[in-house]
């Protein structure tokens, strides 16, 4: 079994404010640190610090040799990320005293990804092995059902969810990895066993995590349900919290643990992530996550 993950590649620009800036406001950042992130290197990183061999498939620019660096950094495959001649994926991200992050997100070369590509992608790869994908790069709905048709196992964390994916078959998913504002978009219901039973009413074959931030997590499919609370920190920085329980609940689960085991390693990873600055950075090793 091989695990792909295609997705986004991001040079993060960091700013720390006392708070988020609102219209009209001009506020100094004394800092401005550049990380490595994108919710698809994120994830892959973070399959990779839990154990995991993982491909990347995805597009970077002019910009993005220390992605491509930090790929390599921890023994993730690029031999499907593709550099192009024009700027790459990038934000601004603003991280107020609490931690909380706000993004302007450029897609950049992200958005580049045409089917000719993915098809050279897919050729790589078939029956049985799993494919990760979020929604910052282009053709997602064209990578679904490719990679449904080839018998992979696809894993989709719908964010940020916009309309490009309304024409993306979620019946051909078989782990929604959302978080509740996600699970708004999806289902329209915002209490959390509506949204779980809304996607079992409508994909009965799959199953799905729903993280509620402070509020712990969810998992569920058509015979279980179980909860996981969060691990108390203080929060530094957000920034790919989400990313990091993703990539440690998928390779928790591909390596055999039980949803409640798989949660658990998950919300202690993410726990650890946030009280560190950046988005790939901050991710911890599964060592670091068994010593906490
Ligand atoms: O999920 C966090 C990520 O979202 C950041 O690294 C940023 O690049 C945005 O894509």
């Amino acid at each position: 079994m091989k695990v792909l993950n295609f997705g986004s590649l991001n040079v993060d620009n960091v700013y720390n404010l006392p708070h988020f800036v609102t219209a009209g406001e001009t506020i100094a950042s004394s800092k401005m640190e550049k990380f490595c992130g994108g919710k698809g290197l994120n994830q892959s990183v973070a399959l990779a610090k839990a154990g995991l061999p993982v491909y990347h498939a995805g597009a970077i620019g002019n910009d993005g040799q220390m992605l491509l660096d930090l790929c390599h950094e921890y023994g993730i495959d690029t031999t499907y990320v593709k550099k192009m001649d024009a700027p790459g994926g990038h934000t601004v991200i603003q991280v107020d005293e609490s931690g909380q992050n706000c993004i302007i997100l450029y897609g950049g070369t992200n958005r580049m990804i045409t089917p000719a590509f993915v098809d050279e992608v897919l050729a790589g790869f078939g029956e049985g092995d799993i494919l990760v994908l979020q929604n910052e790069i282009s053709e997602i709905p064209y990578i679904v059902d490719k990679a449904y048709e080839a018998g992979m196992k696809i894993v989709l964390n719908p964010s940020p969810y916009d309309s490009n994916l309304a024409s993306c078959d979620f019946s051909k998913v078989w782990l929604f990895m959302l978080n509740e504002v996600e699970g708004l978009q999806c289902t329209g219901f915002s209490e959390p066993d509506k949204i779980m039973d809304e996607l079992l009413r409508k994909f009965p074959d799959s199953r799905t995590v729903l993280t509620l931030g402070s509020a712990g997590a969810w998992y569920c499919d058509r015979d279980t349900r179980v909860f996981q609370d969060i691990f108390k920190v203080k929060a530094v920085d957000t920034t790919a919290a989400g990313d990091t329980f993703t990539g440690f609940f998928v390779a928790s689960i591909l390596g055999g643990a039980s949803p409640q085991e798989a949660l658990r390693t998950a919300a202690k990873a993410s726990s650890i992530a946030v009280t560190r600055k950046g988005a790939a950075p901050s991710i911890p090793t599964i060592e670091e996550v068994r010593n906490q």
